[in-house]
């Protein structure tokens, strides 16, 4: 396992019912905002490695060429492939992962979705930015993490996981967007 510094930074924007996309699986119209996507935009240039789902990262074009780590129960382990990095994480621990891909640390930028904000949430989030479109709901809609199908609410699971919320701001007054970000205590 790498000793080198790493910081692990979790983003989302989720409805008032702690949902990241309604039930067709689309992130619903009112979570895309653009004040938050300019400010989740800055904070991707600022991570050394992005790691996304498979079907986020199919969905959404490597257009700026970040260092992109694809997680997929279709990667043999930690591979090249595509032009980007796969994992496995049943083949592969994060530790290994961290150790060879970020040997001098770093900061990793984690965009979900679901399974990937679950999986992080067990190995440990340093931060996370979590913006609220107030108002909205999407009923039956993908949760952000697996706990809050169980009606645990996003602030309660991260603040289990030993995070607090340190600073919020208004991306949006018109439209109800705000941001707070969550550090480790
Ligand atoms: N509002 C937000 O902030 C936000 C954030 C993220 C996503 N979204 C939206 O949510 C929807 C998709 O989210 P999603 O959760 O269904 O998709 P996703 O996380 O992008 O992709 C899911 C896929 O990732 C792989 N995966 C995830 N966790 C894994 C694990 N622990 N081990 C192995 N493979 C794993 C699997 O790929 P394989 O099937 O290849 O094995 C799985 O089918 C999209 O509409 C997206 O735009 C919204």
């Amino acid at each position: 396992m790498s000793g080198a510094p790493i910081e692990i930074h979790g983003y989302a924007i989720v409805t008032d019912d702690d949902r990241i996309a309604g039930p067709d699986g689309e992130t619903p119209i009112a979570l895309r905002n653009e004040a938050d996507w300019l400010n989740f935009q800055r904070e991707l240039d600022r991570a050394d490695l992005v790691v996304l789902g498979r079907r986020g990262h199919q969905a959404n074009p490597n257009v700026k060429g970040r260092r992109r780590l694809v997680i997929s129960n279709s990667a043999a382990g930690l591979e090249a492939r595509e032009g980007e990095i796969w994992w496995r994480p049943a083949a592969v621990s994060w530790p290994d992962v961290a150790a060879a891909l970020l040997p001098k640390g770093g900061r990793v930028a984690v965009p979900g979705g679901q399974g990937v904000f679950d999986l992080f949430l067990a190995i440990g989030y340093d931060a996370f930015h979590l913006t609220r479109g107030l108002g909205v709901i999407a009923p039956g809609g993908r949760a952000l993490f697996s706990a809050c199908d169980r009606r645990a609410s996003a602030e309660t699971v991260l603040t289990e996981a030993g995070l607090q919320p340190r600073e919020t701001r208004i991306l949006d007054k018109a439209a109800n967007i705000v941001l707070t970000v969550w550090r480790k205590s």
